[in-house]
């Protein structure tokens, strides 16, 4: 028997206050598209929190509500924006520097976008080698550091009369870094936040602090952030919903659309070579060795887990799999990227897939951000808090619970989102059992 009851979910009154770390390309480019569209100017393309639709009941029942009118979620009227960034550069500045959007969409909001200033950042270079800031946080320990953090948040609530927050991780990729023995308990991560330990990346203590103040924490970087024992346990403790990592765009997008279908349809693969060009600054921090690796590791996981070559050794136990990434500046965020696939089908005969996606990875992502915030925020008024994995569909490298693998497949990751939207409401799950998937 399924639950029918729902769960007893806070109405979206008053403001949501949106803070992004990082006022750079993704963060200008959400913020610029959620205020055209809030005058008028704009669609909300590719966000599913406006425009898609959910079936519920069977299908000759006739009952296709959108999502934004199924569960309450925050209207785009009601948010306020606001951002921490090493670089001073107001969200109008940096829209122009990133260059993703063109000035005929820049300059009749001008006014608004000038009125975003980062806060000081948390912020050292040895995470984020490619980059220098002068508008940063000074403090005795990262422990100090973490409560300024605290105040800006509580701050920021204040000044801008919000009823609740959401924080997104919008900033650099921080260099690879492992869970130690540091990140396995609340108090040995506050203990190496006193002792200024290497092991705590700026991202964290962001983290830290957003989790400290009741604030649900969404991570679209590949960095380590939340993923770890001492912030789960800091998000149980505090009752608040956390999500990442490394928000689904792109060519790795394009790869969890892919190997489904090949999977689907037992097609065998030999190799899935991605290589792409951009030159825009997310580019230049991934130019630095330690970056990348962080996003590798990122990038890397999504066939093996999506094509199991454990279970499908004839098809899959050969794959070579290559994820190449190249800074070349004169492309700035419009971004090229090439995928080769070497397939095989019946008798062994071998096939090739060829995909040149000349993509805006800040456009992908922009609709992402305003997801995020929206959803962990419905997350929060319903009571849910750790790990929300209902929101894997929007990433790379989704957070699981420890021992659990991540699901990858978009399309599951999708229904996923939906039935569980059908279960905070009390509505019937959707199986597909015996019936198409029309929805
Ligand atoms: N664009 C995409 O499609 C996409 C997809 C997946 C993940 N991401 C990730 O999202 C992040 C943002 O991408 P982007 O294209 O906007 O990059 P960007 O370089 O344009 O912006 C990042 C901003 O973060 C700031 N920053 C760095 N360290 C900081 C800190 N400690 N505190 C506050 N701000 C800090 C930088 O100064 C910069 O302005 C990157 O980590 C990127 O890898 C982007």
């Amino acid at each position: 028997m399924q639950e029918q009851t729902g769960r007893e979910i806070q109405p979206a009154d008053g403001r949501l206050g949106v803070l992004l770390v990082g006022l750079g390309a993704v963060s200008t480019t959400t913020i610029a598209g959620v205020e055209s569209i809030r005058t008028g100017r704009k669609r909300p393309i590719g966000s599913l929190t406006q425009m898609n639709t959910i079936r519920l009941g069977k299908r000759t029942d006739d009952r296709v509500p959108l999502i934004k009118e199924f569960v309450p979620l925050a209207d785009l009227d009601d948010l306020v924006f606001g951002a921490w960034d090493p670089i001073p550069d107001d969200a109008y500045e940096s829209a122009r520097v990133c260059g993703v959007l063109r000035s005929e969409d820049i300059e009749p909001i001008a006014d608004f976008l000038k009125s975003i200033k980062p806060m000081p950042a948390v912020f050292d270079k040895k995470y984020v080698k490619k980059l220098d800031g002068t508008n940063v946080k000074s403090g005795e320990s990262k422990y100090e550091l973490g409560e300024q953090l605290r105040a800006d948040i509580r701050r920021f609530k204040t000044d801008h009369d919000c009823a609740r927050l959401v924080i997104v991780w919008c900033a650099s990729t921080e260099i690879f870094l492992q869970p130690t023995q540091e990140h396995a308990s609340l108090a040995s991560f506050e203990q190496a936040m006193r002792d200024n330990a290497d092991a705590i990346a700026p991202s964290m203590i962001y983290a830290w602090a957003a989790l400290k103040e009741g604030v649900p924490f969404a991570n679209g970087a590949p960095n380590l952030t939340v993923d770890m024992a001492a912030m789960l346990e800091l998000a149980r403790e505090n009752r608040v919903p956390v999500c990442g990592k490394d928000f689904k765009t792109g060519q790795t997008l394009m790869k969890t659309i892919l190997a489904p279908g090949l999977k689907t349809r037992m097609l065998g693969l030999n190799g899935w070579f991605s290589t792409n060009i951009l030159g825009n600054r997310d580019g230049e921090v991934l130019d630095d060795p330690e970056s990348f690796k962080t996003k590798e590791e990122s990038k890397l996981g999504v066939l093996e887990h999506i094509l199991q070559p454990e279970m499908y050794p004839d098809l899959y136990g050969n794959m070579y799999h290559k994820v190449r990434i190249n800074y070349y500046p004169p492309r700035g965020d419009n971004k090229e990227g090439w995928d080769n696939l070497d397939i095989f089908g019946w008798m062994d005969y071998k096939m090739q897939i060829k995909i040149d996606f000349l993509c805006r990875d800040s456009i992908l992502a922009a609709p992402i951000v305003l997801d995020l915030a929206l959803f962990l925020d419905l997350a929060q008024r319903s009571g849910l808090h750790g790990i929300q994995e209902w929101l894997s569909f929007y990433f790379k490298s989704p957070q699981v619970a420890p021992g659990l693998y991540p699901e990858h497949d978009i399309f599951i990751q999708h229904w996923k989102l939906k039935n569980t939207l059908r279960w905070l409401v009390g509505e019937e799950q959707i199986t597909h059992l015996g019936v198409e998937y029309y929805d």
